[in-house]
């Protein structure tokens, strides 16, 4: 029996009286999180970074993915590699550096040298080795169980039977192509990787990422900034969905007011920004018809891809991830993502509004930190006050609007299914 199935009940669910509760248990307790490494982050698809990091064979990034550090490179072939970053000699991290270019890898302890695929190829002292030594499987570097990748964007997995990452995406892939459609080269990771911290569990930022409900009062202050800063919006009313995508995955797509490099217009962008809008725009109709331009140009989308990937497609491109450290406390990983071939003046735009609103110093994150942060000092009372309320939008029959918590029940639902299984 797990932490969770000690728990008793994590979800409180009545469909008929329209309600939903989370235990804020799940929020505090070790065991808990003991239990989330072992079902869900050794189980399930995590992501690991965008082909466009490796450009070029012998460059590498080092991260901690799933409690795991990984040693991620593009080998002397060009292949990408997804490696275990520890020593099979006595377990140093091979690799200590965050990013660059080598020719190999040396191990800092003992001198063991790997290769870029991390394949054994010399060690100090090899005549006292038996003579296969080197050709054994677990002299070098292990890979991890699973590596695959859609669309430049890397994933691995601990668990070797899992199902194809294909599988696992289903619906979401969709929309990960209109993403990565805006680009006719390819999307690319622009600059390094962001990374900050926030003293709350890690479903909360899960929760965050799609939940609509909060945009209006956590985001006034940039809300109230966009409405004084003359033409910074465009005619455009907030109005969207929800998806459920299955397996604890969920989408918002929505039309905002807000300028997207690719492709809506605002009025401050001026003559120049309306010259290369309607040129981006006219190629997308070029390459994919009216209908698909237009989802690709004007529509926003908050795409979660269970258990911590976060995808949002909105002012600017952001690929977020976060991993627990502690029950109350999350380290984040963030990177922008942009077209290939995007002009000088896109890219000055878009950086701006990543700047602006989604990067760490912008006009989101730090409210949004401060609220997750305010969340989990609450959470002191969970003894007292045992239950999160997540019913909004259960009394409705209609399609979901955006503001719905219905894809924050999608997570949940499939966190509790994952979690259930004996350990
Ligand atoms: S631990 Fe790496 S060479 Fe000994
Ligand atoms: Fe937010």
């Amino acid at each position: 029996m797990n932490a969770f199935q000690r728990m008793n009940t994590a979800l409180l669910i009545d469909e008929s009286k329209k309600i939903f509760k989370v235990s804020r248990r799940a929020f505090v307790d070790p065991d808990i999180l003991e239990a989330e490494r072992a079902q869900i982050f050794d189980k399930c698809w995590l992501y690991l970074g965008h082909s466009s990091e490796l450009a070029k064979p012998g460059d590498f990034v080092t991260r901690s993915v799933g409690g795991r550090n990984i040693l991620f490179a593009r080998d002397g072939k060009g292949d990408l590699k997804a490696m275990l970053n520890t020593c099979p000699h006595r377990g140093a991290q091979v690799c200590r550096e965050k990013h660059g270019s080598a020719k190999s890898f040396q191990c800092f302890y003992h001198g063991w040298v790997f290769g870029l695929d991390g394949t054994l190829r010399s060690q100090p002292g090899e005549s006292s080795y038996a003579e296969d030594f080197k050709a054994r499987s677990t002299s070098s570097m292990q890979q991890v169980a699973r590596f695959e990748s859609y669309r430049d964007l890397n994933f691995i997995c601990f668990d070797k039977g899992v199902e194809s990452l294909s599988d696992y995406l289903g619906p979401v892939k969709e929309y990960l192509d209109v993403i990565c459609d805006q680009a006719e080269m390819g999307m690319t990771i622009v600059g390094g990787t962001q990374e900050y911290s926030m003293r709350a569990n890690w479903k909360l930022l899960t929760e965050n990422s799609i939940d609509g409900y909060h945009a209006l009062t956590t985001h006034a202050t940039y809300l109230d900034y966009l409405k004084s800063a003359t033409g910074a919006l465009a005619q455009v009313a907030f109005e969207g969905s929800a998806r459920d995508l299955g397996k604890g995955h969920a989408v918002l797509e929505y039309k905002a007011p807000w300028g997207r490099p690719v492709a809506q217009w605002i009025p401050s962008w001026g003559e120049e920004g309306k010259r290369e809008l309607s040129r981006l725009y006219d190629g997308l109709v070029k390459r994919f018809g009216k209908e698909r331009a237009d989802r690709i140009a004007t529509f926003n989308r908050n795409l979660f891809i269970f258990p911590n990937l976060v995808i949002n497609d909105i002012m600017a491109v952001t690929v977020r991830t976060y991993y627990p450290a502690a029950p109350d406390f999350m380290n984040i990983s963030a990177w922008a993502l942009a077209p290939k071939e995007e002009t000088e003046w896109a890219r000055k735009y878009r950086l701006f509004n990543f700047l602006e609103f989604l990067g760490p110093g912008g006009f989101a994150t730090p409210d949004d930190v401060a609220a997750l942060e305010a969340v989990q000092q609450g959470f002191a009372a969970w003894r007292d006050v045992q239950w999160n309320d997540l019913s909004r939008g259960m009394a409705r029959n209609d399609d979901q609007l955006d503001t719905d918590e219905g894809h924050l029940r999608v997570f949940w639902r499939r966190w509790s299914e994952l979690m259930e299984t004996a350990a």
